[in-house]
C-alpha cells in the first residue's frame, strides 16, 4: 500500500479476457470506485471526430485534451454511465468507428501522456476507500506502485469465441474465423507497438480465464484482495 492514496487494484490484458465484466463486479463486492479506462480513450476519440480533428494530428489532440470534462457517474440501472460534460456518451463510445478511433488515439503518446492525470485522479477521489482501474498499462504505467496486480488472459480462441458470440448478439454477421484472425492481428500490433505495449507487470498475477466462469474469476480476486485488505488494517475504512 501507499499512504494518503486509496488501496488500487489494476486490472490489464487483452480484450476478451473478462476483464471488463470482472472489474466492475470485483469493485462493487469491494465498494471500489471504477475506472474504465478504455472508456476514457474512447470518449477522446469521439470528442476528436466531432471537432472534426484527425485521430494522428498531435497538436490538435493536445490542444483538445486539457478541455474535455470526463467523468463517470453511476447509472440508474447499475453500472456507469461516461458522461463528457453534461452529454451521456455511453452508447456512442461503444460503436465500431469509435472503437476503431479509440485504438488511433491510444497509440499517441500525446494522448497517453495527457491521459495519465486524470486516470489517477479520477481513482484517487478524496470518497475512494479503493479503486479498481482496468485498461492495458494500468499496473505497468498508470500505478506501477498498485496494491495488486492483476493481468487476465485467455486463448486467442476463447476470446475469438467470446468476442464472436457477443458481435452475433448485436447482428453482426461476421464469422468465427474472420473474428479469430482479427484477434490474432489486434494481439500482434498491440503487443509489438513501441508505446505502452500491452505486457504484464513484472509484478502482476497472471489469470488464465480460459475455460473458467467468470463468478469463479470474481470469486479468487475477491478473496484475496480481502485479505489483504484485512492485512493493510483498511477492511473497515
Ligand atoms: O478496453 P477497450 O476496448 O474499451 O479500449 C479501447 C481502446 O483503448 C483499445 O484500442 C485499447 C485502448 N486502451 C489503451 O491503449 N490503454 C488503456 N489503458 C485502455 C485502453
Amino acid at each position: 500500500m501507499t499512504a494518503g492514496r486509496p488501496f488500487i487494484v489494476a486490472i490489464d490484458g487483452p480484450a476478451g479476457a473478462g476483464k471488463s465484466t470482472v472489474s466492475r463486479r470485483v469493485a462493487s463486492r469491494l465498494g471500489f470506485a471504477m475506472v474504465d479506462t478504455g472508456a476514457i480513450y474512447r470518449t477522446v476519440a469521439l470528442a476528436a471526430t466531432r471537432r472534426g480533428i484527425a485521430l494522428d494530428d498531435d497538436a490538435a489532440l493536445a490542444v483538445l485534451l486539457p478541455e474535455l470534462e470526463i467523468r463517470f457517474s453511476p447509472s440508474p440501472g447499475g453500472g456507469q454511465r461516461v458522461l463528457l460534460g453534461e452529454d451521456d456518451v455511453s452508447v456512442e463510445i461503444r460503436t465500431p468507428p469509435i472503437s476503431l478511433g479509440a485504438s488511433k488515439v491510444s497509440a499517441r503518446p500525446v494522448v497517453r501522456a495527457g491521459l495519465l492525470d486524470l486516470q489517477r485522479r479520477l481513482a484517487c477521489a478524496p470518497e475512494n476507500r479503493g479503486a479498481v482501474l482496468e485498461g492495458r498499462d494500468i499496473g505497468t504505467v498508470v500505478f506501477p506502485d498498485a496494491d495488486a496486480k492483476f493481468f487476465l488472459t485467455a486463448s486467442a480462441e476463447e476470446r475469438a469465441r467470446r468476442r464472436h458470440a457477443e458481435l452475433g448478439a448485436r447482428g453482426d454477421a461476421s464469422t468465427y474465423d474472420e473474428v479469430l484472425a482479427d484477434q490474432l492481428r489486434r494481439d500482434k500490433d498491440d503487443s509489438e507497438r513501441a508505446i505502452a505495449p500491452l505486457r504484464p507487470a513484472a509484478d502482476a498475477q497472471l489469470v488464465d480465464t480460459s475455460g473458467l466462469p467468470l463468478d469463479a474469476v470474481v470469486d479468487a480476486l475477491v478473496r484475496e484482495l480481502e485479505a489483504r485488505l484485512s492485512g493493510d488494517g483498511r477492511s473497515e475504512a
